[in-house]
Formats: C-alpha cells, structure tokens, sequence
C-alpha cells in the first residue's frame, strides 16, 4: 500500500474537495486570517482544564467501562445529565426512552435520514440552510423542496402553499427541516406565531419536524422562545442537538429526542457500538458542576462578538448592504444589492486575508450568491474590527455603479 494514488480516488474525488476555506482543519484556522468562515466554537473558551479534570476523574470511577464498547443508545449516566440539563433550559420533559446520543447533532440528522427517507422522497427545508444538513439530505437523494425566510422564519403561506400543493399530487414530505433559534446560516429566530403555524402545517397534513437546535443556549438578548417540541402536542417533532457550540466540537456528542419507535429504530441504524463512551463519562463527569456556569461565561464571550460584528458593520459597510440582527449564535447573514456576486468576491477577500461563506452554499440550487455568511464565533473582537473593514472596502470595489 505504498503508492498515494489508487483507482479509489475517483471515487472519492467529489468529497475530497468539499473542505470550504475557513472550515476546522482548513487554511482559515492559520492565526493572521480573519476567519469569518466556519461555524467553529472560540478554542480559546474551550474548558481544557475543567475537561481534563473531569476526564481523570471518570477515569478513577468508571475508566474500565469508559474504555469499553458502549450501549447503542449512549452512555446512561450521559442521558441522565442531558435530561436534567434538557429539563433545566430547555422546558424539555422527556425519559431516556426518548433519547439517543449520537456522534455530534449531523449523525443525529443522518440517522433520522436513515430511518425515514429512500431516494426520490421529499424533505421541505427553510432555505437558506445549514449546509451539513443540506449535504445529507443530498447523500439521501432526498428532493429538497426549500421555503423562503424572511427576518421571523420561514414564510407560512409558501410553507402551507407547499404542503398543500404535495397533497395535491400524492407526495408526502418525510419531515420539515428546521433551525428555529438563531438559524445557520442566517441568525434569524422564528418567531412564537410562526412556530405555533409550523406545528398547525405539520398536524394538518401528518409531516414530521425535524427541529435542529444547536444554538438555543446560546442566547444575548431578547426572551427566551418555546422550542417547538415543548409546543409539540401530536407527536410530531424530532429534536436534534449538540455539544459542540456549549462544551467542544471535538467531542462528537449530540443527541436525538423523538418517540420511542422512531429512537428504537434510529438506534439499531447506528452502527459504531455506541457514541464514544469515552467522551460521554468525561461528559457526565463535567456536566453537573460545571456546564451551567460555562454556558453563561459563553454567553458572554459571544455576544461581545456579536457587538462587534455589528458595531464594525455599522461603521464599515456602504449602505447599500443589509444584514441579520441575531438575538444568539454564531452568524450574521448579509444580503448584497442586486447585481454583486459573493461568488466571485470571495477569492479577493481570501487573497486580503478574510475568509466568509458565499450564500450559495447554504441553498441547494445555486442560490445566494447576493448573500454573505459570517461567523463571529471563532474570531476575538478586534481581529472581527479588523476583518469587517477589509471586507467593507472589498465589497465597496464591488458596488454596482449606480
Ligand atoms: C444548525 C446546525 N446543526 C447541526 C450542526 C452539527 O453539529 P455537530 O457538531 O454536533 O455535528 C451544526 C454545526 O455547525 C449546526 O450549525
């Protein structure tokens, strides 16, 4: 096996070039770029220390079976501390039946793929959205049918004009794709009456909800909103969520939350001997003590950035160009006039040393190329002062004549 090139490499030649500038691992992590491109929690709020403690801690207590294969489901004392951190936060009241852990918040989505949907079936998603998702509904030959959002989610009458036109021609949609709070790519929150809406779509023409809500603890300002599975009374939402954003992405802990046949099925799709034991004690161990407090430090050290980000937006952009004003999370999402291409921009702003996602990304058609994502998450207050002005005189070039 000493040669570096196989006739498998064809085979793998599509995925191989699907690293986005800026993404963990890539070019955007090097120290002197402005890396406005990945949704990559801050490493310098990563709780190295308190982790570590933790980990030889359940070393001590449990380590012959943190180093043993694990239950399908996850690690119990992991789904005990979730649901007590579930019930503390998030309003959600469920038992362990209802739960799986999984590989991060995409393993949760790719198995509720697994289990629901063959080639050819139709997921309805808020479009733009979170490009992970977009790609698995893609590996599931699923056909995307996207619903437009404005600033307080996706637009009901082209959801229920949607649904309604399915019906009409015999197609019944697997679930609805949605990230209710603090929406990657875009930021947005949809609103109490449109959740309320969704939840009314879904019960009137029988469509599951795949809630994917990886950001709600992550919240600055403004009221805390109802996930849609604590407003669920037919038993339709999935829930999906993560570690990643509120401990570290280098876990590989998330989870899914839905009705014990779907999470005995999902469990038995999953094939890997139970989502790293190793990670889930650690996480255990962490997690009484520990992750309130962290999740508020958090709080904290995103919403300096998020100020950042749209004080320098404020200052820098022409104003021509709008942008989101998110409430939590990790992202702005900035719309460009008519006639600008963030397609073609974002090579000369990579060549200046800023790297963001171009809309189009976040669509499964191509579309965006008028929109900009950036995230705030990974990059410290002055370097996104910084980043923001380079861009702002870079898009200023760009302006359309008028
Ligand atoms: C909306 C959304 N869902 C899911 C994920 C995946 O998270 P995980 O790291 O748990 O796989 C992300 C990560 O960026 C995300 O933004």
């Amino acid at each position: 096996m000493a040669q570096t090139q196989t006739r498998l490499d064809g085979l793998f030649s599509s995925a191989a070039k699907r690293v986005a500038p800026g993404a963990p691992g890539g070019r955007g992590l090097s120290p002197d770029r402005v890396n406005f491109a990945g949704g990559a929690p801050d490493p310098k709020s990563m709780p190295t220390k308190a982790m570590g403690a933790a980990a030889v801690r359940a070393m001590e207590k449990n380590g012959q079976w943190a180093l043993q294969y694990g239950a399908a489901a996850g690690y119990d004392g992991l789904v005990e501390q979730l649901l007590i951190k579930l019930k503390r936060d998030n309003g959600v009241d469920v038992r362990p039946e209802n739960v799986l852990i999984t590989a991060g918040a995409s393993q949760a989505i790719d198995l509720v793929c697994d289990a629901l949907v063959d080639p050819g079936d139709t997921i309805i998603s808020e479009e733009p959205a979170f490009l992970g998702a977009l790609r698995l509904f893609n590996a599931h030959q699923a056909k995307i049918v996207g619903i437009p959002m404005d600033d307080r989610g996706m637009k009901m009458d082209v959801l229920a004009q949607t649904l309604a036109d399915c019906k009409a021609r015999g197609v019944q949609p697997k679930f609805i794709y949605t990230i209710p709070t603090f929406q990657n790519p875009t930021g947005v929150t949809t609103t109490l009456d449109r959740r309320l809406r969704i939840l009314e779509l879904a019960k009137e023409y029988n469509v599951a909800v795949l809630e994917d809500d990886a950001y709600f603890d992550l919240r600055f300002s403004g009221e805390r909103l109802p996930m849609l599975i604590t407003l669920d009374d037919a038993g339709l939402v999935i829930y999906t969520g993560t570690f990643s954003k509120i401990i570290g992405a280098g876990l590989r802990l998330g989870w899914v939350i839905g009705p014990v046949p779907l999470i005995h099925k999902v469990s038995k799709l999953k094939p890997d001997g139970g989502t790293s034991p190793f990670a889930s004690h650690i996480v255990a161990e962490y997690a009484p003590s520990q992750l309130e407090e962290h999740v508020k430090e958090l709080v904290n050290v995103y919403r300096n950035r998020r100020d950042a980000m749209l004080g320098a937006l404020k200052a820098e952009m022409p104003e021509e160009i709008t942008w989101t004003e998110p409430e939590g999370g990790f992202f702005v999402w900035l719309t460009l006039p008519e006639g600008m291409d963030s397609v073609a921009i974002q090579p000369e702003a990579a060549a200046h040393g800023v790297d963001f996602m171009p809309g189009t990304v976040f669509y499964p058609n191509q579309e965006g190329r008028r929109n900009i994502r950036l995230a705030y998450s990974f990059t410290d207050e002055e370097t996104i002062r910084r980043g923001v002005k380079i861009l702002a005189g870079i898009l200023r070039e760009y302006l359309p004549a008028t």
